[in-house]
């Protein structure tokens, strides 16, 4: 089975943008933490909860406990989205008489727990893990904690308990996400190594002074630590958590408070405040922006692609782009499912497999099977039929579904047929075959008339840009409408991958930056402008942003 990766990047995107629209809409609300574990939400949500949302009571169903309740408008909206209730109702968010209400209760269908006095909910899910075992059930219960609750004695209480009776069937995650109501959590009570000095937001990313994980191994629990933002991550860890017998489990996840959202990312005023109405189409606007680097290891070393692996996966890359050649659908040969799945056990991090191949549908499964997340056949090699075949393979193994198409071919006509559930679009800038050519220029205009296309379509899934890519051209891609983006001979061909992916990540971030300014420009004029630049509080941004508003002549 694949991570289902696009599948649930798409719910968690989905579910972000409820949350704004409900929180805007009510004036109030709790953004930041809601954000902070929106991957969580989301994988337990599409991948790990047994529930039937036509029957939120089912005896058999998993239970996951939001102990942190403030956070109900991130449970409210995965719960929309997976089928509880219609969408529309988070309009109702915080109304009198509505079943949503500020923090969850039993009104709604799909909650399990009545959160809001802080602290409870770990007691209460200890409650339903020993009933279910003296019942003889097999459920598991799953209790999402922050770090500003961990303040609770109840807490600590209720963690000697899990561990005194081995409750193998319990899986807590810690959204730690380093603040609370408002201030960092270092500040109020230091869950980790003191921190001295002023710059908070900076000194947490060290890894190596985060301590609350020893606190818990210290009460008998097995604990995993891992970005909580990184779906695979969480995956990883809430597997092994499944499989640990005769310990309750503890994730450590690292979250950033409002993350995805860069005026709210890190900052304490966005635990409990709600967007402004005049921002809200921004916010949307950039989750709808948010991107990925795919580095290319066909540009490294041939001989010796595990270390291309690791050295992929040690930059931070977010996929491994896997471009595999038969030696007949392009001249070139690299390499095919037998190594991938040799490379598989290496990281945790998707492998975007590019398939230039020919007859893609017979060989399409022994990729499935080699461990691929994502797989791109393309559509010179393909028709409706055998794309048909191919598509139903991959979704029924939760692998997302990618079609490529070269720089001398369109989408083809039977796109329509697929176009609203494609997770990925190849646009080839360049002729397909190898690394280090240089990007086609035509292919701009090209990804721009088919995002155009493909919008009108309702395609929601995500162009790749591939080929020739580099910190140039990166920019103009993401103008296009490029969200992915691989780096071969830019990426992998460098050095030090780690910078490179960095500085792609710094131009991303930085068009991405100027994109919003003319929307906000667009929509509002000089003073949306300033205002929305006036959010950006934490860190170095709002230099950047005034910068770019200046260059545009916008302030
Ligand atoms: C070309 C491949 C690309 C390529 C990327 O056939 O699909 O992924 O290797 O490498 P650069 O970025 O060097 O073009
Ligand atoms: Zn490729």
């Amino acid at each position: 089975m694949g991570l289902n990766y696009y599948y649930i990047l798409k719910r968690v995107r989905q579910a972000r943008k409820l949350v704004i629209k409900g929180t805007t809409t009510a004036g109030s609300g709790h953004p930041g933490g809601s954000f902070s574990m929106a991957e969580i939400l989301g994988c337990m949500y599409s991948k790990f909860l047994k529930y039937d949302p036509k029957n939120p009571l089912l005896p058999d169903r998993d239970r996951l406990v939001l102990s942190k309740g403030h956070a109900s408008p991130g449970l409210f909206s995965n719960l929309a989205v997976a089928g509880f209730f219609d969408k529309s109702e988070i309009d109702t968010l915080r109304k009198f008489g509505s079943r949503l209400q500020g923090h969850p209760d039993f009104k709604c269908p799909g909650v399990e727990f009545c959160g809001g006095s802080l602290g409870l909910g770990l007691s209460f899910s200890i409650g339903m893990a020993l009933a279910a075992r003296i019942d003889e059930k097999n459920h598991h219960i799953y209790t999402i904690i922050g770090d500003g609750e961990s303040d609770e004695g109840q807490v600590w209480e209720s963690a000697m308990a899990g561990s005194k009776f081995k409750l193998d069937n319990l899986t807590v995650l810690l959204d730690r996400n380093f603040i609370q109501q408002d201030d960092y959590t270092e500040r109020v009570m230091p869950l980790d190594e003191e921190l001295v000095g002023d710059d908070i937001s900076e000194m947490w990313k060290n890894a190596a002074r985060w301590k609350v994980g020893d606190k818990w191994r210290s009460f008998g629990w097995n604990v995993l630590e891992i970005d909580g933002h990184r779906i695979e991550q969480i995956q990883k860890a809430v597997n092994s958590a499944l499989q640990t017998k005769g310990t309750p489990s503890i994730i450590v996840a690292r979250t950033i408070k409002g993350k995805s959202v860069e005026h709210m990312e890190d900052n304490p005023k966005w635990h409990g405040v709600a967007p402004n109405p005049q921002i809200a189409p921004l916010i949307d606007l950039e989750l709808d922006c948010q991107f990925l680097i795919a580095p290319s290891i066909i540009a490294g070393d041939m001989t010796n692609l595990e270390n291309e692996v690791k050295r992929a996966s040690h930059g931070r890359a977010d996929f491994i782009h896997l471009d595999v050649m038969d030696g007949q659908f392009v001249p070139n040969k690299t390499f095919d499912h037998e190594k991938i799945k040799q490379l598989r056990p290496i990281t945790s991090i998707p492998f975007d497999t590019h398939l230039m191949i020919h007859e893609p549908v017979k060989h399409v499964k022994d990729y499935i099977d080699a461990g691929c997340d994502i797989i791109t056949v393309h559509a010179e090699v393909c028709n409706e039929s055998s794309f048909g075949e191919i598509y139903d393979m991959l979704r029924s193994n939760e692998v997302s579904v990618g079609l490529a198409i070269n720089p001398e071919t369109e989408l083809p006509p039977w796109i329509e047929t697929f176009a609203s559930d494609l997770d990925q679009i190849i646009v080839m800038s360049v002729v397909p075959g190898k690394s280090g050519q240089k990007y086609i220029e035509s292919t701009h205009e090209k990804t721009q008339r088919i995002v155009k296309f493909l919008a009108e379509a309702k395609f929601e899934g995500f162009i790749e840009a591939d080929g020739g890519v580099d910190l140039s051209n990166v920019e103009s891609c993401f103008f296009d409408g490029a969200r992915v983006f691989v780096g071969g001979s830019a990426i992998i061909g460098q050095k030090d991958v780690r910078i490179a992916i960095a500085e792609f990540r710094k131009k991303l971030m930085h068009a991405r930056r100027k994109l919003l300014i003319s929307k906000a420009h667009s929509l509002g004029g000089t003073e949306l402008v300033n205002k929305w630049i006036d959010l950006h509080e934490v860190g170095k941004k709002k230099t950047d942003l005034l910068q770019i508003a200046k260059e545009a002549s916008f302030v």
